[in-house]
């Protein structure tokens, strides 16, 4: 997935776009298309569940011990993790073809898709700076055995 010298930034940069392109493929499908939207939603979530996991492993875990901006703008991005997985939750709780799942749908993807911008504007330019390049290296690393692992 990422080459040896990528840094984390790069990752999650190509990250995000796999996972805006996630939703734009969901929103592409067909209402009657149910057994490929179900199995398009799956891939999603588990692809959005795991790279929140992995970022907080790894760049997260690496920007709190840092600056006390970058540990402000940390804490602020996992807590966001923490409302998505909330609203995954009440999706669990409704049927699939039900239209309160598809309204949790468009919340979960404006929500996700506001966090993916506001990471890559307030988050990445501070790792960019505090991270050297090595460790910044070693992170992505890290980041995708976490998330193949
Ligand atoms: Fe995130
Ligand atoms: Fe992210």
């Amino acid at each position: 997935m990422s080459d040896t010298h990528d840094t984390i930034v790069d990752v999650i940069i190509a990250e995000h776009a796999r996972l805006r392109s996630g939703f734009d493929n969901l929103d592409a499908l067909p209402d009657d298309d149910r057994q490929g939207r179900k199995n398009l939603w799956k891939d999603l979530k588990k692809d959005l569940l795991a790279h929140h996991d992995a970022e907080e492993d790894t760049l997260f875990a690496a920007l709190v011990q840092t600056t006390a901006d970058a540990r402000h703008e940390s804490l602020h991005a996992v807590s966001e993790h923490g409302e998505h997985k909330k609203i995954l939750e009440q999706m669990e709780d409704l049927s699939f073809d039900h239209d309160e799942w598809q309204a949790k749908l468009a919340e979960l993807r404006h929500d996700v898709i506001h966090h993916l911008d506001e990471e890559e504007e307030d988050v990445l330019p501070i790792a960019r700076d505090v991270l050297t390049k090595e460790k910044s290296r070693a992170l992505a690393k890290a980041y995708s055995a976490a998330k193949d692992g």
